[in-house]
């Protein structure tokens, strides 16, 4: 069995051409990389191409991929429908900066898929993260009110007011450095699940919206619970979709669950791979971007531009993968499902046999389309585990797993060994899927899995379960 010198000196010899381009890029960028999760010790590898459920470095190195252009795929890279979209658009226009019969159809397709788009308006933005923040701006205009609740430990994309409840325990505090302290005095972060907490900050009567960032484990009766309880207190309910949306259903976490969001923002799949976000919902709440008279447009209107809003480029690869969704969900959805449920359950079977503190978490738990690998680095008690499966409950919960997830080492060596054994996801830990993967892929999968269970487990980095 490999150990940690072993794994660094097989990455090496694997990928000579990464590291050079490693080195360059360590010239040009901060830590070499042009997003956090593309970050990996020793170096990141270099693609050059993806087709289907797989990616190619500059190596020659083949993967099964589990990134899935940070979860913009579900029908895998390189789609021949949404590759010719592709294609016939470029010749006749990236982008013209005019209004389009594309931008129509998108926005039609957009409605006839997502529920809350359904009776309401769209509005396109550059990526998830500028809708985000669209939508909380929109939510404060709608009620005259000023704080924000968002769940801990989450990510929202890179606005400062949601930024805040990303880091932690403490969450808030960590990492929260160039955020002004009036932007912090108007977040409100409340633990997973805890629907009490919810209420008492709404009680106050000066929350605009509360945030839920779909991907993430809630008990349905949490997201129900945030649903009344925001229509009770008049504060707008924004259900971040830019992951979950036509992934945990084609409808999203909206549909998979049955609830209406005020707003949904979406992402990443509604671009087929181009840079694209959405801010959807109830008409009188998208109807601030609306030109009216003079009052209304210098005073209460909210004023948003935006160079690549639905530009042709942006939308023709999500135009097909929608017309597919409408085509095809009768399969597609079940597919996603089937290989999420038999990953996590071969390694969770895997990690079971080898009596160690691991566990995949299925997103969402029963019927996953994206999972991720938490590793323990101490002996586990049964009733602490728990906190993999439901999500944490309370903000003591949060310091408890925190004091379980295993140190950087096990997730460095985690890395080497699923990179080394072809299987590449975002820092090794997220797994991200497409409908493309073979039965060899899979398998492929499974056998890299057993491999870093047994590093981790030989090279004492995990702990044994009690
Ligand atoms: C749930 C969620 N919301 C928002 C964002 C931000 O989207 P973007 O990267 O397009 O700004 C992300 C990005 O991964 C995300 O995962």
């Amino acid at each position: 069995m490999p150990t940690i010198d072993e794994l660094e000196k097989e990455y090496l010899r694997k990928h000579p051409k990464s590291k050079e381009l490693y080195e360059r890029a360590l010239k040009c960028y901060p830590s070499g990389v042009t997003h956090d999760a593309r970050f990996a010790k020793p170096f990141p590898i270099y693609a050059v191409k993806a087709l289907g459920a797989k990616k190619w470095d500059v190596d020659g190195n083949e993967y099964v991929d589990y990134v899935m252009g940070h979860g913009s795929f579900i029908l895998g890279y390189g789609d021949e429908r949404v590759v010719e979209a592709f294609q016939e658009q470029i010749p006749k226009a990236v982008h013209m900066g005019t209004s389009t019969e594309l931008e129509v159809e998108w926005a039609e397709l957009i409605k006839k898929i997502v529920p809350a788009a359904r009776d309401g308006l769209i509005r396109a933005t550059s990526c998830g993260s500028e809708a985000i923040a669209m939508a909380i701006r929109l939510s404060r205009i709608y009620t005259r009110r000023n704080k924000i609740i968002v769940q801990a430990g989450v990510y929202h994309g890179k606005g400062d007011a949601t930024l805040l409840a990303y880091h932690g325990p403490p969450f808030g505090k960590c990492n929260t450095l160039g955020i002004p302290q009036g932007v912090k005095n108007d977040v409100i972060i409340v633990p997973f699940n805890d629907l009490e907490a919810v209420e008492k900050a709404l009680a106050t009567g000066d929350v605009a919206c509360v945030l839920l960032h779909c991907n993430n484990l809630y008990t349905e009766e949490y997201i129900k619970g945030l649903r009344k309880l925001t229509k009770q207190y008049g504060a707008v309910f924004i259900m971040d979709e830019v992951v979950s949306g036509f992934r945990y259903a084609a409808g999203g976490a909206q549909e998979y669950y049955g609830v209406i969001p005020d707003l949904a923002v979406l992402g990443k799949v509604i671009g087929g791979g181009a840079p694209i976000g959405v801010i959807c919902g109830k008409r009188e709440i998208l109807d601030y971007y609306s030109f009216k008279d003079d009052y209304w447009n210098r005073f209460i209107r909210i004023a948003a531009g935006g160079t690549w809003n639905a530009q042709p480029i942006c939308i023709v690869g999500g135009i097909a993968v929608m017309k597919i969704i409408l085509k095809e969900r009768g399969t597609i959805y079940p597919r996603l499902y089937e290989i999420g449920r038999r990953l996590t359950k071969s390694f969770n079977e895997e990690a079971e046999d080898l009596g160690v503190t691991a566990i995949a978490v299925g997103l969402p738990y029963e019927n996953p389309s994206l999972f991720t690998l938490n590793f323990l680095n101490r002996p586990a008690p049964s009733e602490k585990m728990y906190l993999w499966q439901t999500g944490p409950t309370s903000f003591e919960d949060y310091w408890i797993k925190a004091e379980f997830k295993a140190g950087s080492q096990a997730e460095y060596v985690n890395y080497l060994a699923l990179t080394n054994s072809g299987v590449h996801s975002m820092r090794g830990i997220s797994f991200i899927t497409c409908t493309k993967y073979t039965e060899e892929d899979l398998q492929k999968t499974e056998e890299a899995f057993r491999t870093t269970l047994k590093a981790l487990k030989e090279n004492n980095l995990i702990g044994t379960a009690e």
